[in-house]
């Protein structure tokens, strides 16, 4: 079978099967079967190169897998996140496109501040933390996660990128980090916010990632309650609070931080236009 033949059959299979962008991840399951850039593999389709025989039946496997709604990071193992390649799997959170401007909004938060020590709530695969930490010369970040399979993959993106173990934590984020009490400059975190009964209808949500992850209680807050108040104990008088939402939260949440007595409370939209995040200030 011609390389091109199989992209063709691995797209037509990945339509009919209500994939979102079919083409697409026949190319970067290709790429992954292969070893190849994306522009390396359409030149091996445009030139009309078989399929190699001993790489063809790992493909095909990978397809089937992908037919039936298996998230693509899950089936390669790896998932980008701004400059990032960050290791997943079941029972740990896909990082999303969206969160990377999340981040964008946290370092404009502490770009004025020298070596600023910043805490990422509900870290998942750590792809805000070790994002900051790599991109902001000089911070000490601190990351906290509760679910084991979700923290055994922070711990493996932690080792991948050389950052210091010591500042992960596998615990609620209502008790961790006591030891930073009114020391940190940023709090960051893309919380669980979906309320309970909207189960996401796309099936590589709904049936690969994880319920801890996803479900935020009877109104999607619950975790942001918790994350307020914890923030709170944890920021200094100044210290900032950035957190993601869902596009039809940004009241809710507003007046949820303003009664708690946040200050300068400002929503965020993201590429679309959508309020999607939100920042305050301890006063
Ligand atoms: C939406 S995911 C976000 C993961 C990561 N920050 C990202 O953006 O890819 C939310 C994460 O919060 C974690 N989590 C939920 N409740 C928590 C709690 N009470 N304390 C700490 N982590 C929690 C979940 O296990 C999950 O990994």
């Amino acid at each position: 079978m011609l390389i091109s033949e199989a992209l063709e059959l691995a797209t037509d299979k990945f339509s009919a099967a209500g994939v979102l962008s079919p083409s697409v991840d026949a190319e970067l399951l290709g790429c992954f079967i292969l070893e190849a850039t994306r522009s390396e593999l359409t030149l091996l389709a445009i030139s009309n190169e078989l399929f190699p025989e001993n790489k063809l039946a790992d493909f095909l496997e990978a397809v089937q897998r992908r037919e039936k709604r298996e998230p693509l990071q899950h089936i390669t193992g790896l998932a980008p996140f701004r400059h990032l390649e960050l290791k997943v799997g079941p029972g740990v959170f896909i990082p999303r496109p969206e969160t990377e401007q999340l981040v964008d909004l946290a370092i404009q938060k502490i770009e004025a501040i020298q070596n600023p020590v910043i805490v990422d709530l509900c870290s998942g695969s750590g792809a805000i933390a070790i994002a900051l930490n790599t991109e902001v010369a000089g911070s000490i970040v601190y990351s906290v996660e509760l679910s084991q399979d979700a923290f055994s993959f922070l711990t493996q993106n932690y080792q991948r990128y050389g950052l210091d173990p010591k500042a992960i934590r596998n615990e609620n984020l209502t008790t961790a980090l006591e030891e930073l009490e009114s020391g940190v400059d940023l709090v960051v975190s893309n919380p669980p916010y979906i309320p309970d009964a909207a189960v996401p209808i796309d099936l590589e949500v709904k049936l690969h990632d994880p319920a801890i992850a996803l479900y935020g209680g009877q109104d999607g807050l619950g975790v942001i309650r918790l994350i307020s108040a914890r923030a709170w104990f944890l920021l200094r008088p100044g210290g900032h609070l950035v957190l993601e939402h869902a596009h039809t939260q940004a009241p809710a949440i507003g007046e949820l931080l303003l009664t708690q007595g946040w200050q300068d409370v400002v929503s965020a939209s993201d590429l679309t236009g959508k309020d999607r995040m939100i920042s305050a200030v301890r006063p």
